[in-house]
């Protein structure tokens, strides 16, 4: 197992044969939301490698990254609508996955064996858009994690999560936005969020001028992600969530009842001092001063407690723009929720 740094390859530090031979087999890759598991799209076996890795249903398709828009010519079907045009002008590079009609190109591993669509980003990192440049071939990747884990945010989470299990680990330091992409998708001329990410609804509706729903449980005919089915960012410890204005007096309430345990929080800095009187200061995460940073530190705050406490306490957020997506993860991270 080596760790190479994104810098050495901005640098010219390998040369293209080296970094070819790099991903002759699944490599550990930073983007700009989290780290990714990759493998080229044009070899299965490489593909299946990425879901017995991560231990991930083989009927979870992956997202498709591309470093160019001429990629998207051999991989999607048919026309682009015109909303994708307009997003990909705004948004791209950057955190957001647009679900297309696939092409007969596009392996059925990555696909899930299940859609007759592909998810595709391109992501915001310079040198991965570079390395991928010289690889000539979109990767899959879905987040480096153990299924079910949260997602990894900095290499020292990857390496201890997935080991040896991956030869080529690329460090590109902390992941600058924290939370995966936004999965969006335009069907029978409505607008979807399937996944609620870094690009938020008020973002998507203020540039399209249309309205967007969010369409994360199944029901009629759209199409969710499948990944939404299953359990999810779950740390090793149980975590409460609290949420609503009145969530102080809960708060007290499960500390008192949990007194025998040691408790680790997490909350907004600007939160802190409604609950301060009740806690250990030395077990708790101060998430950031704004919804950017704590969406930033939401899994690496999680990771960081769950092997020093028995229990995590969260303290939540409103839905608006960054906060749908903090939500999803913590509501999904948690065993108990408190209104
Ligand atoms: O920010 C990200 O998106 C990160 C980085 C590595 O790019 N990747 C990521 O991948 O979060 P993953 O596999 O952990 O999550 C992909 C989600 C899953 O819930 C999957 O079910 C959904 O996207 N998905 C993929 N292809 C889809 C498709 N064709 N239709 C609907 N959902 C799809
Ligand atoms: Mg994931």
């Amino acid at each position: 197992m080596k760790i190479i740094s994104l810098e050495d390859i901005e640098r010219n530090k390998y040369t293209k044969d080296e970094i070819k031979k790099f991903f002759d087999k699944t490599v550990v890759i930073p983007t700009e939301t989290v780290y990714g598991l990759a493998g080229r799209t044009d070899n299965d076996k490489i593909l299946k490698d990425i879901f017995q890795i991560k231990r991930r249903p083989s009927n979870n398709p992956l997202i498709v990254h591309i470093s160019n828009r001429n990629m998207l010519k051999t991989i999607v079907k048919g026309e682009i609508p015109n909303e994708y045009n307009i997003l990909m002008d705004k948004f791209w590079p950057g955190p957001l996955s647009l679900i297309f009609e696939a092409s007969q190109n596009v392996s059925s591993v990555v696909k899930g064996n299940s859609m007759s669509t592909v998810a595709i980003r391109m992501p915001n990192k310079p040198g991965l858009l570079k390395l991928m440049d010289i690889l000539n071939t979109p990767l899959a990747a879905p987040s480096a994690n153990t299924s079910g884990q949260p997602s990894p945010t900095q290499i020292e989470h990857v390496v201890n999560d997935l080991g040896e299990k991956v030869e080529t680990y690329i460090d590109g330091g902390k992941c600058e936005l924290g939370l995966e992409s936004t999965v969006f998708m335009h069907f029978e001329n409505k607008n979807y969020i399937l996944r609620p990410g870094s690009i938020t609804k008020e973002e998507i509706e203020e540039v399209l001028q249309q309205p967007v729903e969010y369409k994360t449980k199944a029901s009629g005919d759209v199409v969710v992600c499948p990944g939404t089915k299953y359990t999810h960012y779950s740390p090793k410890v149980p975590v409460y969530l609290f949420v609503g204005d009145k969530f102080v007096s809960s708060f007290k309430k499960q500390m008192e009842e949990n007194a025998t345990k040691k408790i680790g929080v997490m909350i907004e800095t600007n939160k802190f001092e409604s609950i301060r009187k009740f806690v250990d200061e030395d077990s708790v995460f101060l998430l950031g001063k704004n919804l950017k940073e704590c969406a930033s530190n939401c899994f690496s705050g999680l990771r960081h407690l769950e092997n020093k406490v028995d229990m995590i306490f969260v303290c939540g957020f409103g839905y608006k723009n960054e906060g749908a997506a903090i939500m999803d993860r913590l509501e999904k991270a948690s065993t108990k929720i408190f209104e």
